[in-house]
């Protein structure tokens, strides 16, 4: 099905994405860094992802992200994938970390920290492209690995990360216990 889903790699008006070039293709989808107007519908997606967070949590948090390009001290970006007049299909948040598990302690490295298509749009291509661009925004800031995670019994995405060259470093539980 992914010839029904050519993809455009373009560059948001007005914001600078250093590393995401320009694909020609018929422009049913196309991939653009976030930018100011995105907030509610990128809020509402962000919930479907993590709903331990209100959808006006989601919507600050992604309206300070989207301003500042940072996330904390270091650079962020919100990738979205644009579906022709129906609005976002999806997004991936990626941002550089100092360090990530089973990655050269001496560089940076981007990290994926959230990758969301809706249900509808899946298995076309799109979170693909999404992670394409990620992997240009993150060589372009002098990366050389991108790094991910996902829950242990999230096996569609773990699937996903395998068919998109990702390795797996290793299999972790979390503890805690109240003081
Ligand atoms: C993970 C997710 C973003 C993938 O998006 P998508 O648009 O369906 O992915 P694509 O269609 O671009 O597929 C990318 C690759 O993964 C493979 N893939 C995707 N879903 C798969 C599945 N359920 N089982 C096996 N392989 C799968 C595809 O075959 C493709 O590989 P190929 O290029 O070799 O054919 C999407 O399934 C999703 O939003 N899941 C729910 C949220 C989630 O779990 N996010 C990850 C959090 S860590």
């Amino acid at each position: 099905m992914k010839a029904l889903c050519t993809v455009q790699v373009e560059e948001a008006k007005g914001t600078l994405v250093p590393g995401l070039g320009r694909i020609v293709a018929m422009p049913v989808t196309s991939i653009r860094a976030a930018r100011q107007g995105d907030e509610v519908e990128l809020a509402e997606l962000r919930a479907l992802l993590w709903s331990d967070e209100t959808v006006e949590q989601h919507g600050r948090e992604v309206q300070k992200l989207i301003r500042s390009g940072m996330s904390g001290t270091l650079p962020a970006v919100v990738l979205v994938a644009i579906a022709a007049s129906e609005g976002l299909a999806g997004f991936l948040e990626v941002g550089l970390r100092s360090h990530a598990d089973g990655c050269d302690v001496e560089q940076p490295v981007g990290y994926v920290e959230g990758w969301f298509v809706r249900e509808e749009f899946r298995g076309r291509g799109i979170g693909k492209q999404l992670m394409k661009a990620a992997e240009d925004w993150s060589r372009a800031r002098g990366c050389r690995e991108i790094a991910s995670d996902a829950l242990v019994d999230n096996l569609e995405s773990r699937e996903a990360h395998s068919a998109l060259g990702f390795e797996v470093v290793d299999l972790c539980v979390h503890f805690r216990k109240g003081l």
